[in-house]
């Protein structure tokens, strides 16, 4: 069962981090040779996933969470409830402080990733985020 905002269902880990695999393989990075794969279960059951693209101007290089969240909104919104992001060898791997941060703004209350060490909520990985509801409190 699903809404918006909860997930009560169960979570193929499996699945995702072959989702996350799959996408590593598009990974256009040639100047760290470093490959990175995202995925993520919706809210609605379908699944999201990004790649991660460098730039000449290094600065612009998209992580892979960047693609999955775009992918999020155009193929039809929703949260994020479940995540995981893989190395080029298929490792498990944390997303970056940057990504928490976005992840953050498209996930369900108590979003799970799969981490370095074991299964995580967003709190845990991001705790006292910043996000839409300071700006809503501040009245902007
Ligand atoms: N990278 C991601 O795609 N996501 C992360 O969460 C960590 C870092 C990418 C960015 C860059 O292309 C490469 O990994 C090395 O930093």
């Amino acid at each position: 069962m699903t809404d918006e905002t909860s997930w009560s269902g169960d979570v193929d880990w499996d699945e995702l981090r072959a989702a996350a695999t799959e996408a590593m393989r598009h990974a256009y990075a040639p100047y760290s040779r470093y490959r990175v794969g995202a995925a993520a279960l919706v809210s609605d059951g379908r699944i999201v996933s990004g790649c991660n693209v460098e730039n000449a101007a290094y600065g612009v290089t998209l992580c892979a969470e960047c693609g999955l969240v775009s992918e999020l909104h155009r193929s039809g919104g929703g949260r994020l409830v479940a995540f995981v992001c893989v190395d080029g060898q298929g490792a498990t791997i944390m997303p970056c402080g940057r990504c928490r941060q976005l992840l953050f703004e498209h996930a369900v209350p108590g979003m799970l990733l799969e981490t370095v060490s074991g299964i995580r909520t967003m709190d845990e990985v991001l705790p006292d985020a910043f996000g839409p509801r300071d700006l809503e409190e501040a009245g902007r």
